[in-house]
């Protein structure tokens, strides 16, 4: 069976060069997404930096990943020195060329697919929903590392190595962190406590018998609202 051609495929180091290095920045863009996002969880980072611009810049270089990563699959596709149909990209293990290991970056693709398209509905989602699929990044990282080491030219050259094990080494400290800064992490989102101190339940004085008149009706204790993530827009710590 042969792989469908489309119509604009061609063979050109240009192309191939694009995809080693749109594959590359990927990885890097990555890399980058999920220590912005352990980051965010945790509420960590330098002390100039406001929290909401850690969550901002997560959110916008996940999806700047994304567009690399498009790129890196079309030049991929188009490029016919090696026979990637478009199907191979999502279906795992479904390219002639190199099947295990495209499928590998196939089912990367897939978790991040799943993961930004959950972000982007966010708020139409239950709050454990979104989690649940949002830890599907934790997935794709190694997926994404086995990917790169099985099928990459560049891995032969000194500079490539280093980059891939800075990832590798980034993304394992990073998740170490969060390990440690909170071990039972159901989602930092609700788990942790604000830095400024546990929400304490509103406190009200034991009725004392008024000797200026009749008692009052109690004031109504306003709902606390429930954030929906560990730092929302304007608020810096
Ligand atoms: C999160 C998903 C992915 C990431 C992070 C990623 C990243 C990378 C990286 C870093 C390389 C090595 C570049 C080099 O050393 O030259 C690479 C190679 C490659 N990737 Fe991906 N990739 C992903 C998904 C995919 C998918 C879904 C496809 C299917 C079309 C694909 C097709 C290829 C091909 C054909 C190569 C070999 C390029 C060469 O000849 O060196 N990748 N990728």
């Amino acid at each position: 069976m042969s792989t469908p051609v489309p119509a604009l495929a061609v063979t050109s180091p240009l192309m191939w060069y694009s995809s080693r290095a749109t594959g590359t920045v990927t990885l890097l863009l990555l890399t980058a997404t999920v220590v912005l996002g352990i980051l965010t969880a945790t509420r960590t980072g330098p002390a100039a930096v406001p929290r909401f611009a850690v969550s901002d810049l997560h959110r916008r270089i996940s999806l700047l990943a994304m567009c690399f990563l498009a790129v890196h699959i079309l030049t991929a596709v188009l490029d016919t020195f090696v026979p990637v149909g478009l199907a191979a990209a999502v279906v795992p293990f479904t390219s002639h060329y190199s099947p295990f290991f495209i499928g590998v970056g196939a089912i990367a693709f897939d978790l991040l697919l799943a993961v930004v398209g959950t972000s982007l509905l966010r708020d139409h989602l239950p709050a454990n929903a979104w989690r649940g699929v949002h830890w599907l990044v934790y997935a794709s990282f190694p997926v994404a590392i086995v990917h790169t080491v099985g099928v990459g030219t560049d891995l032969k050259f000194g500079w490539m190595q280093v980059v891939t094990g800075a990832c590798l080494a980034a993304v394992l400290v990073a998740v170490g962190w969060r390990l440690w800064a909170s071990p039972h992490a159901g989602g930092a989102t609700t788990a942790r406590p604000s830095t400024r101190g546990p929400a304490r339940p509103p406190t009200r004085a034991p009725a004392q018998p008024s000797t200026r008149g009749p008692a009052r009706p109690p004031t109504p204790v306003r709902p606390v609202p429930s954030h929906r993530h560990p730092v929302g827009p304007g608020e810096v710590r």
